[in-house]
């Protein structure tokens, strides 16, 4: 049986078990990781909590092999996961020590997330926490209305601090180009069947009913349509139509941005997770939506072009905007309890 999937969006901070054990804390933690965004909501990390510390693995059953074909966006969204649970455990003043990569021989192990059960906590994340079941992707139009100044470079502190860089694209004639590439990476993911195929085995058209995928009318097909569901997806090429939305959205977005990081590898994109997750966070405590753009980083070439256009030495990870939007309801998750993997019963 499938319990309510949005179940895990009503978790509450009064349940924490404060004098539980250093793993029933870690548990419990972990149910604000899975509130972390992931391509269409693949949800894909696994958990091993031991006596002290919690593992995060990457969930390679549930990789985009057509959209992600390397895993990149796979890992960003663990990094995203690993930054709700250091929100988390600080807020419930808990000091951690986080290794990212520790054992290079087992290339699934992405992070040791290790709780030290009485510490008080310098926090610079508190403020934060509130936001973690408050934030969607959220992906209508945002009011045009600017953005403060300050809300601009509290984000670009915070992806510097996790080691990444966010550049802002407000010249208006980057933002038309940027707009058209977002626009050719529609065009050339629809046109492609695997593509097809792979969006529509995540989408959902009875969201409420499933503990993982997006909403059919994520998509942004007509309610007359979506009723065909899945094989819509899959069998008409509706490119074009999502090339236009999308190139009107970048255009009318208050803050269109680039998160990218100097390298390319596991590591970087752990690092553009968390960096991704603080921003968003950031946002969802000032009361904005956040929504991506992703489809250029998508189709490499495209990811190149874009590289070159905003001329940051590097490899730029997330498109992200960020603005006044409607509210919208949460995506469904799967629980903590079927994200356990066994324990080891050898202390490392
Ligand atoms: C690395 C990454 C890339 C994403 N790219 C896109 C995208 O290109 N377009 C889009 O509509 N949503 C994108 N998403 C958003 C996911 O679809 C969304 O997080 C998921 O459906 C769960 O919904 P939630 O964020 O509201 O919790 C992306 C998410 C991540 C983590």
């Amino acid at each position: 049986m499938t319990s309510n999937p949005l179940l895990p969006w009503s978790i509450s901070a009064d349940e924490f078990p404060a004098d539980g054990s250093a793993s029933d804390q870690l548990e419990f933690l972990l149910g604000y990781a899975i509130l972390a965004p992931s391509p269409h909501n693949t949800q894909p990390w696994l958990f091993r909590v031991n006596a002290k510390d919690v593992e995060l693995f990457a969930d390679s059953d549930r990789a985009l092999p057509v959209a992600d074909p390397n895993g990149r966006e796979l890992v960003i969204s663990g990094g995203a996961a690993l930054f709700n649970l250091r929100v988390a455990a600080e807020h419930f003043g808990r000091t951690y020590h986080l290794e990212l990569e520790p054992a290079p021989e087992n290339a699934d192990l992405l992070a040791r997330f290790q709780l030290d059960l009485h510490a008080e906590t310098p926090s610079e994340h508190l403020l934060l926490f509130d936001a973690i079941p408050r934030r969607r992707t959220c992906r209508h139009a945002f009011e045009t209305t600017p953005i403060p100044e300050e809300l601009l470079e509290a984000w670009s502190d915070a992806a510097a601090r996790h080691g990444a860089w966010l550049r802002l694209v407000t010249e208006a004639s980057a933002r038309l180009d940027l707009a058209e590439l977002i626009a050719a990476g529609a065009r050339r993911q629809w046109a492609d069947k695997r593509f097809r195929a792979e969006l529509a085995r995540w989408s959902r058209l009875k969201p409420h009913e499933c503990e993982d995928g997006y909403p059919i009318t994520a998509l942004g097909v007509n309610s007359m349509l979506s009723f065909a569901g899945p094989s819509l997806v899959r069998t008409f090429n509706l490119g074009k139509s999502q090339a236009n939305t999308d190139r009107e959205i970048a255009l009318h977005s208050p803050v269109l941005a680039i998160l990218g990081t100097d390298g390319d590898d596991v590591r970087s994109w752990l690092d553009a997770g968390q960096a991704m997750e603080n921003i968003f966070l950031i946002a969802a405590a000032e009361g904005l939506q956040t929504s991506y753009l992703n489809q250029p980083f998508e189709v490499p070439d495209l990811r190149e072009q874009l590289a070159e256009m905003i001329g940051n030495p590097g490899y730029p990870q997330v498109l992200i905007r960020l603005g006044v939007g409607p509210e919208v309801p949460p995506t469904p998750r799967r629980p903590v309890k079927k994200l356990l993997v066994a324990r080891l019963s050898v202390h490392h």
